[in-house]
């Protein structure tokens, strides 16, 4: 061989050496306790994929990522890596109120730069965030000239399953959540069969789709070989969704793979946007109990800090409230039945309410004009105004009372969905609220939205959601949120953002005409939808059957139930939904007027999904604790150790528990009050009626 041709191939060798060198198409990194690894890979057609390990075994398999534009190919295949990048983060942050006040946040990274081969060299990055409980990623797509308009007819996330687990899902309905949840394996999830529930203002199922957060538990018969054991739990939800659609998830069921399925409009657009962007996280919480679901903070540490400065007007609260009575029809939101129920009068009837038994505040719905034509009309723009009162009440004199009383006044603003409406009124009606020195609005969106074909959870809603809570910050207004996007943890960024319904609440056992909320709905909800974030549900019924108003209505639970709900489901704002009456003299009333509502800690004591739940939370500046556990339709006995408790400390505990022959149905209202002094080294035996609970306070006696 000619030395010029033996230079030329060591030379040739040495280039496709460096390019070997430079080829990374297989990228690990773990959590921080290197118990959860991600692998992202490219496969020989240039496709994205990624999988997850927990503890060696696969419980997210091999799964594809991919876009679909309009008029633009698909950014799918032909990618390769132009370069990765991995950092490591951990911060202590602290909370304006929530479930606890100081939350670590503490992942690696693993950034990925993308590029297409070929003529549009378009990029992108994926970045990975693996924490201990679970791991988020998101596409960021930088700005490039050519391609600077985006209109996304997709997005095509994959989750592949390694079993066909047990599911706990509401369908994939593009304008409500308020089904009940159902217990499935993957394999027979059919939300087609939700369509057209009597009881839904209104509801869009187009695929065999469900609802995020979904949650799974592994089962021995079902996991695959080499695949994570059964007795795992994992839940795939969303973090930070701006400027953007809800992801649904399609059931692929031969497969085994649920693929993103963005929500979109009439006109087949799921997202019209421009680079620079991001997506939301996707979000895949991974526990060996069900608890430690529960116990992750990782969707709020997927999102930006506080950018509001001066926080001293937010303030979590519990709240009574002119609304449950018009929900079983003892009086009307209109006037024009003559049993309107907001009236100056009813008003200051639950201010005297609430200044006797410290409740922070008042809510008052169908204060204003229009209830007469809000609802079941097309002819919806325009109704509500959000500052014209109704001749019998006087708004003026109700926020004065209330004032001399020391309770807020919670504004309501039922937009009946029609949105340029809400949207032409945001500065007065908040403005308004400003003037009156009303620092919260619960907002409401009943109905098909206005401008048709528009969807609740698409990317135009979301930018109104958005829109709302930006502009309440500025007016110095908390939101709670009915019938609105579920959250997303935007709650850091903007602690404005307090609550959220989200979710079939209370109400249904009002009216619903399938029975309302069976036993077991709340022992499920606090696996799946609180995983969002929290929930107005408006617990507290003790008139559990309201017969004198309803007889073909009723709460399916026991008293003491409703009870533990106070510290189970988690809300800053969190009513006392009952009427005053219901509650004036009731001794089990006491544990109502004592809960917190914003928590230094919680814990997650135990629960299995659909069955039973304890969890205990510590008062922010105090030193109280609470204590709620619930069960569904089954009676159980529910061992605990006190160890949560400060220790050397002693305790005063009231247990509201339920009485021996409670049961949901034949006996809910029956409850029973005792007191004894513990602590931390004490253990506890609670018995749960079928549906029941049992709420306790502990207040420590200063020893
Ligand atoms: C539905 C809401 O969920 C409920 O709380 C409210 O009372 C009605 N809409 C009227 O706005
Ligand atoms: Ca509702």
């Amino acid at each position: 061989m000619k030395l010029i041709t033996l230079l030329i191939l060591i030379f040739l060798l040495s280039l496709s050496l460096i390019q070997c060198g430079n080829r990374i198409d297989n990228l690990e990194t773990s959590s921080p306790d290197g118990k959860i690894k991600v692998n992202f890979f490219l496969s020989e057609d240039g496709t994205a994929g990624y999988l997850i390990n927990y503890l060696d075994k696969k419980v997210i398999d091999t799964s594809f990522i991919g876009f679909d534009f309009l008029d633009d190919l698909p950014f799918k295949e032909n990618l390769e890596i132009i370069k990765s990048h991995s950092s490591s983060f951990d911060e202590t942050w602290e909370t304006v109120w929530g479930e606890q006040r100081f939350i670590r946040n503490n992942y690696n990274e693993l950034k990925i730069e993308l590029k297409e081969k070929g003529k549009k060299e378009r990029r992108c990055f994926i970045v990975f965030r693996i924490f201990d409980d679970g791991v988020g990623f998101r596409f960021e797509f930088p700005h490039q000239d050519n391609f600077k308009d985006v209109v996304i007819l997709d997005e095509n996330t994959q989750f592949k399953l390694t079993g066909d687990h047990t599911c706990w899902w509401i369908p994939g309905d593009w304008d409500i959540y308020e089904h009940l949840f159902n217990t499935t394996k993957f394999s027979e999830i059919d939300a087609l069969s939700k369509r057209g529930h009597e009881s839904l203002a209104q509801t869009y199922i187009p695929e065999n789709a469900v609802g995020t957060p979904v949650t799974m538990k592994f089962r021995q018969d079902s996991v695959l070989q080499g695949q994570a054991d059964d007795g795992i739990y994992i839940s795939i939800l969303e973090a930070n969704l701006l400027n953007y659609s809800e992801m649904t998830l399609k059931v692929h069921k031969e497969k085994l793979l649920f693929q993103s399925e963005l929500v979109g409009n009439d006109a087949g657009i799921k997202v019209k946007t421009e680079t620079p962007f991001v997506t939301p996280w996707r979000l895949i919480l991974i526990g060996d109990e069900a608890s430690d679901l529960v116990s992750s903070r990782t969707i709020l540490n997927l999102n930006e800090p506080n950018i509001i400065e001066d926080v001293s007007w937010i303030k979590p609260t519990k709240y009574v409230g002119i609304w449950w009575e018009m929900h079983i029809g003892k009086s009307t939101w209109d006037m024009q039945s003559g049993r309107h129920g907001a009236t100056t009068e009813n008003a200051k009837r639950y201010i005297d309410f609430a200044a006797k038994n410290r409740i922070g505040a008042v809510l008052i719905e169908g204060w204003n004009t229009g209830w007469e034509n809000w609802f079941g009309t097309h002819d919806r723009e325009g109704i509500f105004d959000f500052v014209t009162p109704y001749p019998d009440y006087d708004l003026n004199e109700v926020v004065r009372y209330a004032k001399e009383k020391k309770v807020q006044i919670i504004m309501h603003h039922e937009t009946s969905a029609a949105i340029m409406t809400y949207e032409k009124q945001l500065d007065t009606a908040f403005a308004l609220c400003r003037s009156l020195g009303i620092h919260a609005v619960k907002t409401g969106y009943v109905g098909q939205i206005l401008p048709d074909g528009e969807y609740h959870f698409g990317q135009w809603m979301i930018n109104h959601f958005t829109k709302v809570m930006e502009k309440a910050a500025e007016y110095q207004i908390m939101i709670n949120i009915h019938e609105g996007i579920k959250q997303t943890g935007l709650r850091r960024t903007y602690p404005n953002m307090m609550s959220a319904e989200g979710l079939r609440g209370q109400e249904f056992n009002a009216w619903s005409n399938d029975g309302g909320n069976p036993p077991e709905h709340l022992t499920i909800v606090p696996f799946t939808r609180m995983l969002a974030g929290p929930i107005d549900y408006t617990p507290g019924i003790f008139d559990i059957k309201f017969d004198k108003y309803k007889k073909e209505n009723q709460v399916n639970t026991t008293l003491a139930h409703q009870l533990a709900l106070y510290v189970v489901i988690y809300s800053p704002l969190q009513m006392a939904a009952d009427l005053p009456e219901n509650y004036s003299g009731h001794p089990a009333f006491q544990f109502i007027r004592d809960v917190g509502v914003d928590w230094d800690t919680s814990i997650v004591l135990n629960g299995e999904i659909g069955d039973f739940i304890t969890i205990v939370r510590k008062e922010r500046n105090t030193d109280k604790w609470f204590l709620g556990s619930i069960t569904d339709e089954n009676e159980r006995v529910i061992n605990i150790s006190l160890n949560f408790l400060d220790e050397g400390k002693e305790y005063t505990a009231t247990f509201y528990s339920d009485a021996d022959d409670s049961h949901w149905d034949k006996n809910p209202t029956a409850y029973k009050i005792e007191s004894k002094i513990v602590n931390s080294s004490d253990k506890l035996t609670l018995k749960l009626a079928q549906g029941g609970g049992t709420a306790i306070s502990f207040i420590s006696n200063g020893k």
